[in-house]
């Protein structure tokens, strides 16, 4: 009786030490030693708060943490492996960071508010909007909003925030998605998804999800 109690406990502690092993693996990140990173080092770029002022830089405020630490981890090459996710800029950019930092910095950019960009083409509002909401059947094209939710808020972990992201930076990487030259997402989730759009449909959606909230 005393024996298999001491067993249970044994046992217990061990599921314990386990679960705080765990904790340690993928600790959560400190936002305000982000925030010192970010305010030095990427604001020139994304904004202090992750709103960028430019298109070809996107916004990082308000992305789920756990994206946004995948992405620097996919730009950067590690264990003599080249990078998962080719920029010239933040190939470079995120070369002398950490994981810890990484998770700092994902940290406090998640936690900031995005002010939302806007959709500008009248003309293609339709065709994006019904691209998003429904995709097209007839050449198997999933919905948008199947994945990234009606409002584009994304479904942490896996599945970006693209609502409100400026709609230049969103078609570029729809591009390169199509053309594999990025070629991080899971399951080739994104490349099946663009390998089924022309041009103006990617355009069209780029635009509509600008103005999605
Ligand atoms: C010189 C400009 C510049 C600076 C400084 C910079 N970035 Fe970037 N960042 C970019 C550009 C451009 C891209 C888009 C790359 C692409 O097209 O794939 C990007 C993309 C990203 C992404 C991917 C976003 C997404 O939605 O997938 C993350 C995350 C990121 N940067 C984090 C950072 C962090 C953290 C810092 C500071 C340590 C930083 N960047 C500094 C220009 C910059
Ligand atoms: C089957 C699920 C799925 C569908 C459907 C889907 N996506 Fe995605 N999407 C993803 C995943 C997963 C990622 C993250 C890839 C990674 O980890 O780098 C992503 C990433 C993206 C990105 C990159 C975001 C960034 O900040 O760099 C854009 C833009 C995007 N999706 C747009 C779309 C659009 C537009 C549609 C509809 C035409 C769509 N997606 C349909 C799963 C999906």
């Amino acid at each position: 009786m005393k024996r298999s109690l001491l067993a249970l406990l044994c046992a217990m502690t061990a599921i314990g030490a386990q679960a705080a092993d765990a904790a340690k693996a993928a600790p959560k990140g400190d936002a305000s030693r982000g925030q010192a990173i970010a305010t030095t080092v990427c604001a020139a770029c994304h904004g202090a708060d992750g709103n960028s002022q430019l298109a070809v830089n996107p916004k990082l405020a308000g992305q789920h943490p756990e994206y946004l630490f995948k992405q620097m981890k996919n730009f950067k090459a590690a264990d003599g492996k080249p990078a998962e996710r080719n920029s010239a800029v933040m190939n470079g950019m995120i070369a002398a960071f950490d994981d810890g930092q990484m998770r700092d910095l994902a940290a406090y950019f998640g936690a900031q508010t995005q002010t939302g960009d806007v959709a500008k083409s009248r003309e293609t509002i339709e065709l994006g909007q019904k691209l998003y909401r429904s995709g097209d059947l007839s050449k198997g094209l999933p919905a948008c909003a199947a994945c990234h939710g009606p409002a584009g808020a994304g479904l942490p972990a896996q599945y970006p925030r693209i609502g409100g992201q400026f709609a230049e930076y969103t078609e570029v990487q729809l591009k390169s998605f199509r053309d594999g030259v990025r070629a991080n997402d899971p399951n080739k989730m994104m490349r099946m998804v663009a390998l089924k759009m022309t041009d103006a449909e990617i355009k069209a959606v780029a635009d509509y999800v600008a103005g999605l909230r």
